[in-house]
C-alpha cells in the first residue's frame, strides 16, 4: 500500500476524522455478549485474521499520520503528557526496540530498521524520518527513547516497573486517553491508579489481574478490550482539557447523535520487556460514529442491549449517564429484538 493510504484529517476543531468502509469493517467491536460487566478479560496477544486489527503486534492503520500530528499538537501545548522517571530509561529502550522491530517486520513498505552492532538505522517513510543512532546511548537521539518512538506509534503507552509485588506506573506517553491523567497517576501502584473504578475492586478483578500480570513472561504478550463513549471524534479526552470537551456532551440531540456520538474502543496489550523487566501497556484507541456502527446490524443490536443493561455506576463512571436515554432512543431503531449469537 502506498503512502496515499493515510488520511489527512483532524481530531479537533473541524473534526474531519472519518473511517473508510474498510476501517468500519475491521473495527474492533468489543462486545462478545449482550451484557457487559468488568472482568479479567485477557487473552494471548497472538496474530489474528489478515486484515484485522490483530493481524500484527501493533496495528498501523489509515489514521496513523494524522494521529501522530495530533499527538505532536498535544505535546506542544502540554509537555507533561510525556514523562519518564530517571530509572525508566532502559525500559524506554526496550520499548523502542519492540516497536521498531515489529513495525519493520510487519510493514516493510513503510518502515525499515538495519543494525550494525549497536549502530541502528531507522527509516519511517510515512513520517519522513531517517535516523541513525546508537542503541542504548541516549545522547544519539533527539529526545529520550520512549518519547522518540511513541511520537511515531499510535495509541498511548505506559511503562510499569515491577517491585514489592506490584506494578508502578513510572513513565508514559499519554495524549489519547479516556479521562485520566499521567501527570496525576505517575508514581502510583496498580491498586492506587485503579482506585476510581467502581464495582471492579469488590469483584476481585484487580487482585486477579495484578497476580496475572506479575507473572507475565517475555515473548507471551496478552491483550484485552476496554471501551467508553466520546462525543465527537476527539482523541485527547484528558482531564487537563475537560473544559474544552466536557461541555460538548450537553449538545447532543436526536438529530446529531448519529454523527457525533462515538463508541471509543481501547485495544490494550501488555508485554514484558527483556532488559528492564518492566511491563509496557499500549492503549490503542479506535473511534467509530454511531451512524457508521449501525451499518453492521449485529453490532447495532448488541450495542443497544449493552447500553440499555449497563449498571448505573458504570454508565456514570464512563461519563455517559446523561446521554444514555438519547443513545437508547437512537439505537433502539436498529434492534429488531432478534436473539444474537455469542461472539463477535
Ligand atoms: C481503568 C491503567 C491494566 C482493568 C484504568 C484507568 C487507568 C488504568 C489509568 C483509569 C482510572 C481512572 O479513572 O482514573 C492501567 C494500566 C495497566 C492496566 C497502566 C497496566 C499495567 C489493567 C488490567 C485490567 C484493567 C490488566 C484487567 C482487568 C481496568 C478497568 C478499568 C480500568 C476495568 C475501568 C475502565 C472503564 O470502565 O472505562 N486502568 N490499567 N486494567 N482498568 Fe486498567
Amino acid at each position: 500500500m502506498s503512502l496515499d493510504y493515510f488520511h489527512d484529517e483532524t481530531f479537533r476543531n473541524d473534526y474531519t476524522f472519518r473511517n473508510s468502509p474498510r476501517a468500519i469493517k475491521r473495527f474492533p467491536f468489543p462486545f462478545p455478549e449482550d451484557d457487559y460487566m468488568y472482568s479479567v478479560n485477557m487473552e494471548p496477544h497472538v496474530p489474528g485474521r489478515p486484515g484485522s486489527v490483530f493481524e500484527h503486534t501493533f496495528d498501523v492503520d489509515e489514521h496513523y499520520v494524522s494521529e501522530m500530528r495530533d499527538r505532536a499538537q498535544v505535546l506542544a501545548q502540554d509537555p507533561l503528557r510525556c514523562q519518564s522517571l530517571p530509572h525508566m530509561t532502559l525500559a524506554g529502550w526496550d520499548l523502542l526496540e519492540l516497536i521498531m522491530e515489529s513495525f519493520a517486520r510487519d510493514y516493510p513498505q513503510w518502515f525499515s530498521l538495519t543494525k550494525d552492532g549497536n549502530h541502528w538505522h531507522w527509516i519511517n517513510r510515512p513520517l519522513n524520518i531517517d535516523q541513525k543512532f546508537t542503541f542504548l546511548d541516549d545522547t544519539t537521539l533527539p529526545c529520550g527513547p520512549m518519547e522518540y518512538i511513541t511520537r511515531q506509534a499510535q495509541g498511548d503507552f505506559t511503562l510499569q516497573d515491577q517491585r514489592d509485588d506490584t506494578l508502578w506506573i513510572e513513565a508514559g506517553m499519554v495524549t489519547t486517553q479516556a479521562d485520566w491523567s499521567l501527570d496525576f497517576d505517575i508514581g502510583m501502584s496498580f491498586h492506587e491508579w485503579h482506585a476510581p473504578v467502581p464495582v471492579a475492586h469488590e469483584l476481585g478483578v484487580f487482585d486477579r489481574a495484578l497476580k496475572f500480570l506479575l507473572a507475565l513472561q517475555h515473548g507471551a504478550p496478552v491483550r484485552r478490550f476496554n471501551w467508553t463513549m466520546t462525543v465527537d471524534p476527539l482523541l485527547d479526552t484528558s482531564p487537563e482539557n475537560y473544559p474544552k470537551w466536557g461541555p460538548g456532551k450537553t449538545t447532543l440531540t436526536p438529530e446529531n447523535i448519529g454523527a457525533r456520538q462515538h463508541l471509543r474502543v481501547e485495544l490494550q496489550t501488555l508485554f514484558r520487556l527483556p532488559r528492564s523487566n518492566a511491563i509496557v501497556f499500549p492503549i490503542r484507541c479506535y473511534l467509530i460514529s454511531f451512524q457508521d456502527l449501525v451499518t453492521q446490524p449485529k453490532w447495532a443490536r448488541r450495542l443497544h442491549r449493552v447500553v440499555r443493561g449497563l449498571p448505573e455506576e458504570l454508565a456514570t463512571y464512563k461519563g455517559f449517564i446523561r446521554n444514555r436515554p438519547l443513545m437508547l432512543e437512537y439505537l433502539s431503531q436498529f434492534d429488531d429484538g432478534q436473539p444474537t449469537s455469542p461472539g463477535w
